[in-house]
């Protein structure tokens, strides 16, 4: 008998632009679009199309490129979100409009405002307006593990009446218990209460607040659920959303014990996960499962030891399997364009061959002042590479100077290269380098924003390290990341408060994006 398949819904362009201080523009989202193709998610939620022009836009292309995985846009139960879903994913093969809506008590009265009848019929008739577009129609009541069950099965038996074929439990939260009696219960009642859930597919959407997103996505497989949905790295609202590689491993080391099968491509995942973090510029934590850099080495002897004779004795999968690279190959000034191709496709990176002409080039610059070119500096000779070609750039950096000292009143001085080509050079203090800097870069642009961030990150050991920055800027209660690398610090730092700068200059049209439990009035 054919296995049972579990769909993946990969989140990350939608609830993982959600984590808080991280944007990412249409082209990063087509980029990470393109690596969820490779790694067969059956559904990537690409956006929310009415929250701004830009997701709109992004969501539209997205759908145009890329086929084989269902393309869904978020909507609110209202008339004029669901227009702007279908519109966005109008020329998908395979396009999903998702509705959801508040279900649980405390949304209805202190954030919707409606009683629960009036919430009753939006939910009816906007999956019926979404219907009126598209046959792939999934509903989501927010807030589902603290809603009253009576209404909740009411509310999904009445959407699914509606045309909805898709229903998911989001555990929006993170409240749910991954037990039998806790989220496998709820999905069981479900199941036995719900007229019609037999003709639709029941999914899961579990937030980790309490750091059990995984466990109730899991449990929930068991109790039912046949699509699962989930973020790369586990980015996402708040305490990030189910992370979608630790989903996918779990379910395949343990064939045996879910008897299920699934369709991805395991080895995509580690190119997936450099990719998110590398655009979001949220770190991965050494140790988390699967893609941490730690995840798959061994430190001490006895590991070691059983390591050496027969890697199963410590390791439950193999690196491979999620697209670790062997790192047999040590890159430095004598590798050829072979050998850094190769590691930079490891990397998630595929590159036409101008474009390695050029990152071949910047590496040999770089090689020559390092021993050894590691995986890190790859990821941020890239990332500079992306930064210059793909970034929405006002200004370059043509030069920065600093002085100061325990004596001195730090000032910097800053030479940039305008829009139309102009130099412009400025100077001014501030109370450290890097604030120096900051205030110089300000001065010479004529635009002002508050620093709320400032990380600086030795890349690898040793003298000759890269440093990377990483800035967040504050204006007008919207926030811009920024990155910059080189061997020194103030040249690091100068690189990514303009990269923030140069962001935030280019978004500047673009709309606000609204609360995701608002209704417009
Ligand atoms: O967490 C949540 O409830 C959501 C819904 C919009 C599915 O993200
Ligand atoms: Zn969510």
């Amino acid at each position: 008998m054919a296995k049972e398949r579990v769909l993946l819904l990969d989140t990350t362009l939608r609830d993982g632009e959600q984590s808080a201080g991280i944007g990412m523009t249409g082209v990063e989202k087509m980029e990470i679009a393109r690596q969820l193709q490779k790694m067969q998610v059956d559904i990537i939620e690409a956006g929310f199309a009415a929250s701004s022009p830009g997701d709109f836009e992004s969501l539209s292309n997205i759908a145009k490129e890329i086929e084989g995985p269902i393309i869904a846009s978020l909507a609110r139960a209202v008339a004029d979100d669901v227009d702007q879903a279908a519109r966005a994913v109008e020329h998908s093969k395979r396009p999903r409009i998702h509705v959801f809506l508040s279900s649980s008590e405390i949304h209805q009265m202190h954030q919707l405002r409606k009683n629960r009848e009036e919430v009753m019929e939006m939910a009816v008739r906007s999956v019926e307006r979404a219907k009126g577009y598209c046959d792939d129609v999934e509903f989501s009541p927010m807030d589902a593990t603290r809603t009253n069950p009576e209404y909740l099965f009411h509310m999904l038996e009445e959407v699914i009446k509606a045309g909805a074929t898709t229903i998911n439990i989001p555990d929006t939260v993170g409240y749910a218990i991954p037990s039998a009696t806790g989220f496998g219960q709820l999905l069981k009642d479900v199941q036995a209460n719900v007229k019609g859930i037999e003709d639709v597919v029941l999914s899961v959407h579990c937030h980790n607040d309490l750091g059990l997103a995984v466990a109730n996505s899991l449990i929930a497989v068991e109790f039912g659920a046949r699509q699962v949905e989930g973020c790369i790295n586990g980015i996402g609202e708040r305490a990030g959303n189910a992370s979608i590689e630790e989903i996918i491993m779990g379910l395949d080391t343990r064939k045996d014990h879910f008897g299920i099968e699934i369709n991805a491509d395991t080895t995509q995942i580690y190119s997936a996960s450099r990719m998110v973090s590398r655009i979001t510029g949220m770190a991965v934590q050494a140790n988390k499962a699967i893609v941490g850099e730690n995840a798959f080495r061994h430190a001490s002897g006895i590991h070691q030891d059983g390591v050496l004779k027969n890697r199963s004795t410590y390791e439950v999968m193999q690196p491979e399997r999620v697209g670790v690279p062997g790192n047999t190959l040590v890159l430095g000034k004598l590798s050829g364009r072979a050998g850094l191709q190769s590691r930079l496709e490891d990397l998630g990176y595929t590159l036409s061959r101008e474009d390695l002409a050029k990152v071949f080039e910047s590496f040999k610059v770089l090689a020559d002042k390092k021993r050894e070119v590691t995986d890190r500096d790859l990821e941020i000779l890239m990332d500079e590479e992306k930064r210059t070609a793909t970034e929405p750039i006002s200004y370059t950096l043509a030069h920065v100077q600093f002085t100061g000292g325990d004596q001195g009143i730090p000032t910097a001085t800053v030479k940039l290269i305008g829009p139309d080509g102009e130099s412009i050079t400025d100077a001014c203090t501030g109370n450290g380098p890097v604030d120096a800097v900051c205030n110089a870069i300000d001065r010479a642009i004529g635009t002002e924003s508050k620093l709320v961030d400032f990380n600086v990150q030795a890349v690898t050991e040793g003298i000759d390290s890269q440093g990377t920055v990483t800035i967040r800027i504050e204006k007008d209660g919207r926030h811009y990341t920024g990155r910059g690398a080189d061997t020194d610090i103030i040249v690091a730092s100068a690189k990514a408060y303009l990269s923030a700068v140069n962001r935030q200059l280019a978004s500047d049209e673009e709309s606000d994006v609204p609360a995701l439990g608002s209704t417009p009035d």
